[in-house]
C-alpha cells in the first residue's frame, strides 16, 4: 500500500468505523498539445500525471452518498433517489457537486447505483489547468462501478464524466480530461483522435522532464469564456457550411479552405477557426517528430501553440505568457506552452533532465521580478490512468 492508499484507508476506518472495499486512485492530467481542438473533433495530446485524486469507499445501504473531503476537512451527502439536475451545492461545498454530477450521469445512463461512504483526498491543483476535476469524477465513477457491480469500458467511463460536466456543471467541455485520467499510461502520451475516440501511445521521450508552473491565478470566468470559444467554433461550421456543404467540424477545415472562406467569417470567429485548423495540423506534426525522437520540431510545435493560444484562441494572461517566454529562453528547453483551458492555471515546459534546475531558477527569477510572487514548480512523471484495487483488509 503506497502512502496515499494508506492514509486514505486509515481516514476512513475512523470515520465509518470499519476498512473500506475499495481505494481508488484517479490522476489529473497535462496536455501538451492540441488546445481546445477536443469539442472540434481533432486530435490532442495529453498524458495521465503522477498527481492524483486519492478515494476510499465502501457500500452503504441508505442510498446515500456520504462524503469526506478530507483536504477541505469538510463532509457532504445526498441522496441518490429521485436524482435530478440542477442541483448545485452550496458554494462552500462546491466540492460536492463532482460527485453529485457523477451519480446523475450515472444514474441518467441507466445505472443503477449503491449508497456509498467515501473520504477522499487530492494532490491535482485545483482550477489551475491539471483536471482536478476529471480526476475526481473518474475517481467517484470507478468506485461506483466496483460498488454497485458494474462494468463499463474505459471510455464509457470518459463519456460519463464528460457528460456531468455538461449536463450538470453546466460547462461544454470536451472529452480530452476524462479521456487522459481514464486512458493514461506509464511514460506514454496519448494521441488522441477527438472523433473515433481511439489513441496510440507514443513513449515520453527518455531522459527529458515535464516541468509545470502554476501561475497561481484561478480560472475567473473560465467556464463563460469556455463556452462563448465553443460557440464561436460552431458558428464557424455553421457559416462554413454554406460555401463546404457537409463541413461537420472544424477539425475537417483544410488550410486552403480556410485560407479561401477566412474573409466570409466575423473576426473573433475567423481567429477562432484558424487556431483550430493549425493546432490540428500541429498535433499531428508533433507526434510524428516524437515518433522520430525529434525533440526540437516537436519543441517548436509547443511554442507555436503557445502563441497562438495566446493571439488566436485568446485564453493566455499575462502571466502566463511571462512564464512561457522565460522557458523559450533556457537552454536544454525544448518547448513550453500553457496548458488546459486557460484563463489562468499552468504552463507546461518540456525539458532535458539536465536543463531543469536552471529552467526552475529561470521561472522562479523572473516571475517574482514581474509579479512579485514565485510561481509553484512541479515535475509532472507520466503516469498510470485511474484505477480501483479491492481494499486489503487488514487482520
Ligand atoms: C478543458 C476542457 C477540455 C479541453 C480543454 C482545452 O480542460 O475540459 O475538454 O477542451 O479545456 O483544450
Amino acid at each position: 500500500m503506497n502512502d496515499e492508499t494508506e492514509y486514505v484507508s486509515n481516514a476512513f476506518g475512523q470515520i465509518f468505523g470499519h476498512d473500506p472495499a475499495v481505494t481508488v486512485r484517479a490522476p489529473g492530467r497535462v496536455n501538451l498539445l492540441g488546445e481546445h481542438v477536443d469539442y472540434n473533433e481533432g486530435w490532442v495530446l495529453p498524458c495521465a500525471i503522477d498527481r492524483a485524486v486519492w478515494l476510499a469507499a465502501a457500500p452503504n445501504n441508505r442510498g446515500l452518498a456520504r462524503i469526506h473531503a478530507l483536504d477541505m476537512q469538510q463532509q457532504g451527502q445526498f441522496a441518490l433517489a429521485d436524482f435530478r439536475p440542477p442541483r448545485g451545492h452550496k458554494t462552500d461545498q462546491a466540492w460536492l457537486n463532482y460527485p453529485a454530477g457523477v451519480a446523475w450521469a450515472m444514474q441518467e445512463a441507466g445505472h443503477t447505483l449503491t449508497g456509498i461512504d467515501v473520504v477522499f483526498t487530492s494532490t491535482v491543483p485545483i482550477g489551475a489547468g491539471v483536471s482536478s476535476s476529471a480526476a475526481v469524477e473518474a475517481a467517484f465513477i470507478l468506485a461506483w462501478e466496483a460498488l454497485s457491480g458494474l462494468s463499463l469500458s474505459t471510455l464509457d467511463k470518459a463519456r460519463l464524466g464528460q457528460r456531468s460536466e455538461n449536463g450538470f456543471m453546466g460547462v461544454q467541455s470536451g472529452i480530452m480530461d476524462q479521456y487522459a485520467s481514464l486512458h493514461g499510461a506509464e511514460n506514454q502520451l496519448i494521441l488522441l483522435d477527438c472523433r473515433s475516440l481511439t489513441h496510440e501511445l507514443i513513449p515520453f521521450p527518455a531522459g527529458n522532464s515535464i516541468v509545470v508552473a502554476d501561475s497561481g491565478i484561478r480560472r475567473q470566468l473560465a467556464h463563460s469564456e469556455y463556452n462563448t470559444r465553443r460557440q464561436q467554433c460552431e458558428q464557424a461550421v455553421t457559416l462554413l457550411q454554406a460555401y463546404i456543404p457537409g463541413l461537420r467540424a472544424l477539425r475537417d477545415l483544410t488550410l486552403e479552405e480556410y485560407q479561401r472562406y477566412a474573409h466570409r467569417l466575423p473576426a473573433a470567429v475567423r481567429r477562432r477557426a484558424r487556431h483550430v485548423v493549425e493546432e490540428c495540423q500541429r498535433v499531428l506534426a508533433g507526434a510524428e517528430a516524437l515518433r522520430q525522437g525529434d525533440l526540437t520540431t516537436f519543441g517548436q510545435a509547443v511554442n507555436q501553440s503557445h502563441i497562438s493560444c495566446r493571439d488566436l484562441y485568446e485564453i493566455s494572461i499575462l502571466e502566463l505568457d511571462v512564464l512561457a517566454a522565460t522557458a523559450w529562453e533556457v537552454p536544454g528547453c525544448y518547448g513550453a506552452r500553457l496548458t488546459g483551458a486557460g484563463f489562468g492555471g499552468c504552463i507546461i515546459a518540456i525539458a532535458n533532465n539536465t536543463a531543469v534546475p536552471a529552467l526552475s531558477q529561470a521561472l522562479t527569477t523572473a516571475y517574482r521580478a514581474e509579479f512579485g510572487r514565485e510561481p509553484q514548480l512541479f515535475t509532472a512523471q507520466v503516469a498510470a490512468g485511474a484505477a480501483a484495487t479491492s481494499a486489503i483488509h487488514k487482520t
